[in-house]
């Protein structure tokens, strides 16, 4: 039977690093309140000018794509996974196709936010075991710095993020017990709205409360994304941070059992669980209510904050170098965010 293996991992953050003590700077907070609610204590941002979602995506997978033993040229699809892409469209994946001199593969983006990096893997996953792909580069990455709203307006969103890339080589694999076990994608739609960025957008919905038949044309097209949308503070992420928290409280654990289950295993068989880094406090929390052993699960929020669909390949990568990934453990990886989407992926190394 053939599965997809991980053949090789890698990660890039940006050298500037801000402590929480930096974001005074622009806001009103505190090193206290941003740990004890998030256990951030500083995150990167990107240079402005040198570097883009794409960049920091094509540095993760230069050392992925080496590790795996392979080169550029060889890859045969991308799969990019990210919420601040380098444009509207087209996508990061062309532009890492273009920058690493690739051949004229298929390059596919995902846009499902902290969940990305698991959906991205689990479509690279589907190809490879169907025998038609066999280097595939799945990456994950964001630049949030650049749209973040660094007043004290929007405090609760902006101590969270901070920017980097991760990413994984796929290949396929015919041993007996390794490479990725399942992978398990859900969304509801129903609270869309309270975790998202509504601009430059084609709906509508939030300028309800105004009355759109007043708006002319031009007026409706400087909405999509001009400045009246910066006038009206609509180009910013919004979040109702206490409704995601509670919901993700419920959605991780489930998502976890239902890999589990799948596959006749229970959380005592789980080596590590690497969740998407959110809140240092959603997985203490996970860690308690699953009763895993100290250790099991994975976090580096505290260095580099919420980086999205980077955040699972950055905290797999750096627990792979740190010798705590093994061939043969069992790795969970678990994502809740924006959609609201929810994914696992179970994985043999
Ligand atoms: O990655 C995608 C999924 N995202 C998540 O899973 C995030 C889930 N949510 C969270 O992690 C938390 O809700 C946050 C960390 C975002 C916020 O923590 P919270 O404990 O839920 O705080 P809150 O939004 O309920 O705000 C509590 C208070 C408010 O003040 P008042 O109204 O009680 O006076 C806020 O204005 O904390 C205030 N506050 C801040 N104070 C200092 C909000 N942000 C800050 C800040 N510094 N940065």
């Amino acid at each position: 039977m053939v599965r997809s293996k991980i053949a090789g991992i890698g990660m890039y953050v940006p050298k500037n690093v801000l402590t929480n003590n930096d974001m005074l700077k622009y806001m009103d907070t505190s090193d206290a309140w941003i740990q004890e609610r998030t256990g951030i204590k500083e995150r990167r941002f990107a240079d402005r000018t040198g570097e883009t979602t794409t960049t920091m995506g094509v540095e993760a997978a230069k050392i992925a794509i080496k590790r795996a033993g392979t080169t550029a040229q060889e890859i045969d699809f991308i799969v990019f996974a990210t919420l601040s892409p380098d444009y509207y469209f087209p996508g990061c994946g062309v532009l890492v196709q273009r920058e690493m001199k690739m051949k004229e593969i298929g390059a596919l983006d995902v846009r499902n936010q902290c969940s990305g990096f698991v959906y991205a893997l689990s479509v690279a996953d589907q190809f490879i075991k169907s025998g038609m792909y066999k280097n595939i580069l799945v990456i994950g990455s964001e630049k949030h710095s650049f749209g973040l709203d660094l007043s004290t307006r929007g405090r609760n969103i902006s101590v969270i993020f901070g920017d980097g890339a991760g990413a994984v080589v796929l290949q396929p694999t015919e041993k007996e017990n390794q490479g990725i076990l399942s992978t398990h994608l859900h969304s509801d739609g129903s609270n869309a709205e309270i975790l998202a960025m509504y601009n430059p957008g084609t709906h509508a919905n939030h300028w309800k409360k105004e009355k759109l038949a007043d708006y002319n044309d031009a007026e409706i097209a400087d909405m999509f994304m001009s400045k009246t949308m910066v006038e009206k503070e609509q180009n910013y992420p919004f979040m109702d941070g206490p409704a995601v928290f509670k919901m993700a409280a419920v959605k991780f654990p489930e998502v976890i059992m239902e890999a589990l289950n799948k596959n006749g295993l229970t959380t005592a068989d789980i080596d590590l669980l690497v969740p998407h880094q959110a809140n240092l406090r959603i997985s203490q929390f996970l860690q308690h209510t699953m009763k895993l052993e100290e250790g099991k699960v994975y976090n580096n929020i505290q260095k580099y904050g919420n980086t999205t669909a980077a955040s699972i390949p950055i905290a797999l990568c750096e627990a792979w170098e740190e010798g705590k990934v093994k061939e043969g453990n069992l790795i969970c990886l678990a994502a809740f965010g924006s959609g609201f989407t929810w994914a696992s992926a179970l994985i043999r190394m």
